[in-house]
């Protein structure tokens, strides 16, 4: 299986330099950070998706993924789409959205699925929080 191009643009520039391509970590109890943890069923990999929303707005991201190289230029690609968005905005991304960017194969839509799964966690989880902050006196 071939990987096109940009998967293996993507996948080379995020393992050259990680903390430039938002590899790391939040703290996740911090309120304004959403954390979405996934795995995938097809071949077990997990992807870890952090969002830093300021008045509904994506500020930053953070990613950690323990996967194939197409999840990984996933996460990456998902993250530059994400800068600045809305959280309704980053909710509209879809795995179609990844994978056409990537030109991935059909072997490894799945990559894109973990990426748009982390993303909607992640957003479930800021929600959660932030529903708990509004109810809180
Ligand atoms: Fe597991 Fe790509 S093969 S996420």
């Amino acid at each position: 299986m071939a990987y096109s191009a940009k998967v293996v643009k993507r996948f080379e520039d995020v393992l050259k330099n990680p903390t430039a391509h938002s590899v790391g970590r939040f703290d996740p109890a911090d309120p304004h950070i959403g954390t979405g943890m996934v795995g995938a069923p097809a071949c077990g990999d997990v992807m870890r998706l952090q969002l830093k929303v300021v008045d509904n707005i994506i500020e930053d991201i953070k990613f950690k993924t323990y996967g194939c190289g197409s999840a990984i230029a996933s996460a990456s690609e998902l993250i530059d789409m994400l800068k600045g968005k809305t959280l309704e905005q980053a909710e509209d991304i879809t795995n179609k959205d990844i994978a056409n960017a990537l030109s991935l194969p059909p072997i490894k839509l799945h990559c894109s699925v973990l990426a748009e799964e982390s993303i909607e966690k992640a957003i479930a989880d800021y929600r959660r929080k932030d529903n708990y902050r509004s109810s809180d006196g």
